[in-house]
């Protein structure tokens, strides 16, 4: 790949979201999708990443701090072309191929932009972008070609005839550019439509008529095209997102008996042969070991660690804990801030009082320790190997000795 560098464009403020939320800082399956935009640049190997921040600008700063990021500061929102522009500084004595995507579109694939990249370099081309038909093209620019079928431009939704309204090919945001081209182009767009903005898309219809050659791929799914606009396209990208993690996980030897009544976060990992069982949600940074069997009606929250053949059944929710290899929790319990050890078993309707009212203390199970059904274990507490609680037992440290030479 020749030199690349990207730009991702996230000042934009969101009035279709009703949010004081920053747009890009809305998660999809538990990651912001600004996160998803940015993986995918460098998954194709991308080193240095412009991210251009506006509204709320702050808060999504804040939120990354990793080093190949350079953050640009775009003060009023004038569109797409003069987020670019934000970008002149850092870009004018740039030789390479600049990739332009927007941070509201985190369902797109890497595989598609080695693609997009693969076409612009056989092609040599000023630009290329990636094209997606979709069946509901509404709010988005459509892609206006000539009887041959070259690319003339693109027309936005607001400013397209009713002709052009029926083009079902759409644009995604999503394009290669040779990086003096872009910057050549821009210079020249005006800001004569609807919305009285500088449109990056007519960077586009810019090049070709100055004589360079523009070319699309379309090999993009309508899946990856969906930009997030308002709160119906969050969660409709989450599902697809939601199936493309489940997809993944079953590929990597997960059974997942309901795909459609289970909800797993992206930055879950899974062992093989796991199986989870319908309706069960899990968030946050959660590991899975192998051999386990989680659900129906489980709640797996971040920081919990199951490590092999561990079983949690209905109703159980865990968080910030690890349950080490065999341990047993089959019904109605909650275990937080714990360190369950090997083989414990933790009887129906049994908990941890991790809270105090005013902090969050933790507990520690013993290898071997018998909870039976119904027993509270008031944190800090620290239950010795092999402890044996009767059922409906209030354990606190006074009385956990005693539970431990009786057993
Ligand atoms: C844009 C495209 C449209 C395409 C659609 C795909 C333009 C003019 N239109 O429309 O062709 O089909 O995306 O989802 O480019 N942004 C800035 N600064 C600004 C304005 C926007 O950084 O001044 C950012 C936004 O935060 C967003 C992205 O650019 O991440 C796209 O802007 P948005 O207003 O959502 O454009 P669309 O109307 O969706
Ligand atoms: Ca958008």
């Amino acid at each position: 790949m020749a030199e690349t560098v990207a730009i991702i464009l996230a000042a934009g403020g969101s009035t279709r979201m009703n949010t004081q939320l920053a747009k890009v800082l809305h998660e999809v399956c538990g990651r912001p999708m600004l996160a998803y935009v940015l993986q995918a640049c460098r998954k194709v190997g991308i080193k240095k990443i412009y991210v251009v921040v506006g509204f709320s600008g702050e808060q999504v700063k804040s939120r990354f701090d990793d080093d190949d990021i350079v953050w640009v500061q775009q003060a009023e929102q004038l569109g797409t072309a003069h987020a670019v522009m934000c970008c002149r500084e850092h870009l004018k004595d740039f030789e390479g191929q600049t990739l332009i995507l927007c941070g509201d579109g985190p369902l797109i694939r890497s595989q598609t932009l080695r693609t997009l990249i693969g076409k612009h370099e056989a092609g040599q081309s000023a630009a290329t972008l990636a094209t997606a038909v979709l069946d509901d093209p509404t709010g988005y620019g459509r892609i206006v070609r000539d009887a041959y079928g070259n690319i003339q431009g693109i027309v936005e939704h607001l400013d397209c005839t009713p002709e052009q309204l029926e083009i079902k090919e759409t644009n995604p945001s999503n394009y290669l550019f040779n990086n003096k081209r872009l910057l050549e182009a821009i210079d020249n767009i005006k800001p004569d439509n609807v919305k009285k903005e500088y449109y990056l898309t007519d960077a586009i219809s810019g090049l070709i008529s100055t004589g360079h050659k523009v070319e699309a791929i379309t090999a993009m799914q309508p899946d990856e095209a969906v930009g997030i606009n308002s709160r119906a396209q969050l969660s409709a990208a989450s599902k697809i997102m939601q199936r493309r993690i489940q997809a993944r996980l079953m590929d990597d030897g997960v059974t997942i008996v309901d795909p459609g009544n289970t909800w797993i976060d992206a930055r879950a990992q899974i062992g093989q042969d796991t199986v989870i069982e319908p309706f069960t949600y899990i968030h946050g940074e959660v590991k899975i070991g192998s051999g386990c069997r989680v659900g129906p009606f489980a709640y797996l929250r971040d920081g919990t660690v199951l490590e092999k053949d561990v079983v949690l059944g209905v109703y159980t929710e865990v968080k910030n804990s690890t349950l080490a290899e065999g341990v047993r929790a089959r019904h109605h319990s909650f275990i937080g801030d714990t360190i369950v050890g090997r083989n414990v078993n933790i009887g129906a309707g049994s908990i941890t009082a991790n809270f105090d009212g005013e902090k969050v203390n933790r507990t520690s199970i013993g290898d071997n320790c018998y909870i039976g059904s119904g027993a509270v274990l008031i944190a800090p507490l620290e239950l010795k190997e092999g402890s044996n609680v009767g059922a409906g037992t209030v354990v606190s440290q006074e009385n956990a000795e005693e539970l431990s030479k009786k057993a």
